[in-house]
């Protein structure tokens, strides 16, 4: 960008249509707070500045996001949208073009900031939508000739301009002098008694200043949240922009209206996600990554070739490829698959290593566990890796077999190519190439008799 732009993010408001203890701005979408896409877009357009107008709900707020690189501007008590703007005024140079945005309307592009600020840079400019339902907004008022008049906002617009389409989206950018000057002069005489930044607009034009309208066609560009209904149309229209996008790049979504990211996810070519799978945080996929249906991935990166089943849920894992997870498997966090593994049904594996080639099928637990490659491990087989107090390790050599049943008191290590009999419970050293089984010989108790139970009536005594 050419020009000079200092942001200004309004987000001090309580949200009191949110029926919420969680300050409106903190509500999450896509699973990042409303403010959070706000600021990442703010970030995107490399500002000068970025004063963050806090307020309600301020703490929260303010541990939220510390370690961005934002000024802070309290606004103690909320008057109004063009009173917060004007709590920030001293943190901006005059030369600045001020771009101000909303923390609660949070799908604005950085494309459509950036025609916003070059309109800006020497007049006022708004950022307007047409909206087939405008209830809420306030109207875009313009004159016979077409130029723009004032903002009027709903509470107190005559029924003639509640018909008006054209909505304020709350963006705004012009000079920062200008700007200062126009800020004085707005008065708290409407229905809400507040300062309303959109006042601005008639100082503007008493000044006879031509105001920019610049329209952007994107409904979800112009979108704020207020109550919980809002929210959720606005995850629903997140998720179609974000399964659009994948959509574009090659990945097979069977159904883009049932496939949620609340994060990021990149794709390697010919990626498949299969119906409710659910993706957050940072999530990446290599090559012909196959997902099945009802999955849910968190922070973690699946090597190409994997193939995960149905039913699994997956947190801050590193998957390598050909692997094969599920159906209903739990990687909890902390495990590192090499390629080729394999993690089959109703086992849960955490903080572990399982080598290249390995094989955990069914019914496991696996905690804090160190496996080498080509190890086999029985059905049923557990870590006992918790003593009441303390976790503890269990390391198993490349080429070991586990067999079923087993249970591997930690810490415990079981050598290279050694092979545990069912039904073992093993606490002590394996040695590597050697069978080793812990468990009663079987016997048979010649003419015993099961209980019964004593006929009705007769006392047990
Ligand atoms: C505002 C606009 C309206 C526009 C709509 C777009 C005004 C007067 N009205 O209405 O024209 O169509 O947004 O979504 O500007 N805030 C503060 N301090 C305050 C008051 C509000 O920081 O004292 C913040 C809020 O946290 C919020 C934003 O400003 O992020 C907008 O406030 P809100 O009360 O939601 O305004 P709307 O009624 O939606
Ligand atoms: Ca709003």
């Amino acid at each position: 960008m050419t020009v000079e732009v200092s942001v200004v993010i309004l987000a001090a408001g309580q949200g009191t249509r949110m029926h919420s203890r969680l300050p409106k701005v903190l509500q999450p979408l896509a699973g990042q707070p409303l403010l959070g896409h706000v600021i990442a877009t703010a970030e995107a357009l490399k500002a000068n500045k970025t004063c963050l107008v806090y307020g309600h709900g301020g703490e929260q707020v303010r541990e939220l996001f510390v370690e961005r690189d934002l000024v802070w501007v309290l606004q103690e008590e909320q008057l109004g949208t063009g009173h917060a703007v004007l709590q920030a005024m001293p943190e901006i140079d005059a030369d600045q073009t001020v771009l101000i945005l909303y923390g609660d309307v949070p799908l604005v592009r950085k494309e459509t900031l950036a025609s916003l600020v070059a309109a800006g840079s020497e007049q006022l400019a708004v950022l307007t939508a047409e909206l087939d339902d405008p209830s809420g907004y306030g109207r875009i008022i313009r004159d016979i000739d077409d130029h723009l008049l004032a903002i009027v906002e709903e509470q107190d617009a005559t029924d003639e301009q509640k018909a008006l389409r054209e909505i304020n989206t709350g963006m705004m950018a012009c000079p920062a002098g200008l700007l200062a000057g126009w800020l004085t002069r707005i008065v708290p005489d409407n229905k809400q008694s507040e300062y309303y930044l959109t006042d601005i607009i008639r100082r503007a034009v008493e000044d006879g200043t031509t105001v920019i309208p610049v329209r952007t066609d994107s409904v979800a560009e112009a979108l704020g949240v207020n109550d919980k209904m809002q929210l959720a149309e606005m995850e629903r229209l997140l998720r179609k922009r974000t399964s659009q996008a994948l959509l574009e790049q090659g990945v097979t979504l069977v159904d883009p209206d049932r496939f949620d990211v609340r994060g990021y996810l990149t794709c390697g070519a010919d990626v498949y996600i299969d119906i409710n799978v659910v993706i957050e945080g940072q999530v990446e996929f290599g090559d012909n990554v196959t997902i099945g249906p009802n999955v849910i991935i968190r922070d973690t990166t699946i090597g190409s070739g994997t193939r995960v089943h149905a039913n699994c849920v997956i947190e801050r894992a590193t998957i390598g490829g050909n692997c094969e997870i599920g159906p209903f498997a739990r990687m909890r966090p902390g495990v590192e698959m090499s390629d080729q593994s394999k993690l089959g049904n109703f086992v849960e594996v955490k903080k572990s290593r399982i080598g290249r080639g390995s094989k955990v099928n069914h019914l496991s637990y696996i905690g804090d566990a160190t496996i080498g490659e080509k190890v086999n491990i029985g059905a049923g087989t557990i870590t006992c890796n918790y003593d009441g107090a303390n976790k503890h390790q269990t390391i198993i050599g490349d080429g070991a077999f586990i067999g079923s049943g087993v249970e591997l008191v930690a810490p415990v290590e079981i050598g290279p190519g050694a092979t545990i009999g069912a039904g073992s419970t093993i606490s002590k050293h394996a040695p590597s190439g050697e069978l080793v089984i812990q468990r009663s010989r079987q016997q048979t108790i010649k003419g015993w008799k099961r209980p019964t139970k004593a006929p009705p009536g007769k006392s047990e005594k």
